[in-house]
């Protein structure tokens, strides 16, 4: 049986990748089930790729053991690609969403049409026992609505509007946003690798 701990404390985030990558060979572990939920990692990575392996890899000179993290946030093209790597940090860590929502319907008050694209990224970093390390990355394309839409989803997901179905990520259900997210396309391409490469 083989192991993978993934660096997160996010049980939404356990639930999918067990979903994803989880099977009869292997075994998908939080930090909290490590007793490590209290090791400090420092995310000064500038781009998405950097800060996914130095959470993976932190965790995996302590452990020896196969470990995955993730990294994702939302790039807004009229802004230069912010918040980027700091979408968690916008604005302050303990801002309340709507006020950083806001604050980019904001900033897109003279955007129109395809000036208002925007999309969320994740990366998803693996590091092995031997220190190698495969990254995948996911994205999905959209554009910053013109007001707050819908209650389902987190953080940017009210102004995340995708043009194709008329509503905002925070309007679909749960099932549906996991078919089409960053997140769900970052792992499914994870596990092809991971499958192709034998480790799962
Ligand atoms: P992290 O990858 O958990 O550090 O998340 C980065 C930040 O990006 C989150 O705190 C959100 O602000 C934003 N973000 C990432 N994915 C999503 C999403 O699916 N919906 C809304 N916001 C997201």
């Amino acid at each position: 049986m083989k192991k993978i701990i993934v660096a997160t404390g996010n049980e939404g985030k356990m639930k999918e990748i067990r979903q994803i990558l989880g099977g009869e060979n292997v075994e998908i572990v939080s930090l909290k089930d490590e007793n490590l939920q209290d090791v400090e990692i420092v995310e000064d990575g500038k781009t998405f790729e950097e800060n996914a392996l130095i959470k993976a890899s932190t965790i995996s000179k302590l452990t020896g053991t196969m470990v995955l993290a993730d990294d994702s946030g939302l790039e807004v093209d009229y802004m230069d690609k912010a918040p980027g790597v700091y979408s968690a940090r916008y604005l302050g860590e303990d801002t309340p969403y709507t006020v950083k929502n806001n604050h980019i319907i904001d900033e897109l008050k003279d955007a129109v049409g395809e000036e208002r694209s925007a999309r969320f990224v994740c990366v998803i970093a693996c590091v092995l026992p031997d220190g190698r390390s495969i990254t995948t990355r996911g994205t999905i394309e959209g554009q910053i609505g013109y007001e707050e839409k819908g209650s389902n989803g987190f953080g940017y997901d009210p102004i995340f509007y995708l043009p194709e179905r008329g509503c905002t990520t925070a309007e679909l259900s749960p099932e549906e946003k996991n078919k089409i997210s960053h997140r769900g396309k970052a792992l499914t391409a994870m596990y092809k690798k991971l499958k192709e490469e034998n480790l799962l």
